[in-house]
């Protein structure tokens, strides 16, 4: 598609960061905008918001892991608009702490957001967007999905899973005038640290041998965020993901992003994790320095 105007797309995770930033950004765009998370409320401020300012959009409240939430949302949409031009798999959140100490529960959960939730709602959109011949599906990955980090390893392993099934559904949908296109993002500064520290609290809390470097791990994460990228950086990416006409199967942003995933592809893991090393020196240091007066 070359642009998205009264295109109808579904964006999952929409009531905040990124997913809300992408549907301001189409809405803007002239996109018919669906607009899908839990919390109905900023999910209804939103879509007012949109279209007090002239857009097109539909607040419907899912839980994509629920399946009758998800079939609601595919259902709504087909009902009032007819058609599906973009699914943007975006819910998702990142459960911390050592794989020693988080439970099998906690695990399952995160993969059953990040992964199976989003692989059943996109076998709703599939035929759909077969029937129709065309269509593209847009998948939130992370820089974590190729990079697992101490700590993060279960978060990491759900998106590593997501590039895996992006890139199976890429090849499987071609042949229909399907495009399957993998964002990875890097650090970016939405709800997202905070959220992954409420849901990891007990988690955190049953890892007492690793208090010590959990608490580093904080400090240097309150240390990147003068790095982190803005939602509407990715937002913008979406929307060339959605329209350019021959979109790559994987966009990295922002520019700390790309960084890394170059380091990761052409540097051995040993000495991968040396550069990770340094980079923290370097982030501590700097913060030493910013603090002398
Ligand atoms: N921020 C980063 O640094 C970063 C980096 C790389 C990748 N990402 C990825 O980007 C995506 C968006 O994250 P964000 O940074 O924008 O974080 P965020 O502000 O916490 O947004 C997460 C969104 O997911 C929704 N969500 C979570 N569980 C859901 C469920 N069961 N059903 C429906 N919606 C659900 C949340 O809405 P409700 O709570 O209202 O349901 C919220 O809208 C995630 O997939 C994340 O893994 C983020």
């Amino acid at each position: 598609m070359r642009s998205v105007k009264d295109r109808i797309v579904i964006i999952t995770g929409a009531s905040s960061g990124i997913g809300e930033a992408t549907a301001r950004r189409l809405a803007r765009e002239g996109a018919v905008v669906i607009l899908a998370a839990r919390r109905r409320e900023r999910l209804e401020r939103i879509a007012e918001e949109l279209t007090a300012s002239g857009g097109r959009a539909l607040a419907i409240p899912t839980d994509i892991t629920v399946e009758a939430d998800r079939r609601h949302l595919v259902e709504r949409t087909m009902e009032t608009y007819g058609r599906i031009d973009a699914l943007i798999n975006n819910a998702g959140y990142g459960q911390r702490g050592p794989i020693e100490g988080v439970p099998i529960e906690a695990i399952r959960q995160n993969f059953e957001t990040n992964l199976f939730a989003l692989i059943a709602l996109t076998q709703l959109v599939i035929p759909l967007l077969r029937a129709q011949g065309s269509g593209r599906i847009v998948n939130i990955s992370s820089v974590a999905g190729r990079i697992a980090r101490p700590f993060s390893a279960v978060y990491d392993a759900t998106k590593h899973a997501l590039e895996a099934i992006s890139d199976g559904l890429r090849g499987e949908l071609a042949p229909f005038g399907i495009q399957v296109i993998v964002i990875e993002p890097g650090f970016i500064r939405t709800e997202f640290l905070h959220v992954a520290k409420e849901v990891s609290r007990s988690a955190l809390e049953r890892s007492q041998p690793y208090a010590p470097f959990l608490a580093d791990l904080d400090r240097q994460y309150e240390r990147l965020r003068r790095w982190a990228g803005r939602p509407e950086d990715v937002a913008t990416v979406i929307l060339r993901a959605l329209t350019e006409a021959r979109p790559r199967p994987r966009y990295a942003v922002p520019g700390h992003a790309r960084v890394l995933l170059a380091l990761k592809r052409w540097v051995p893991d040993h000495l991968f994790d040396g550069c990770v090393r340094l980079c923290r020196l370097g982030t501590k240091f700097i913060a030493l320095r910013d603090r002398r007066p």
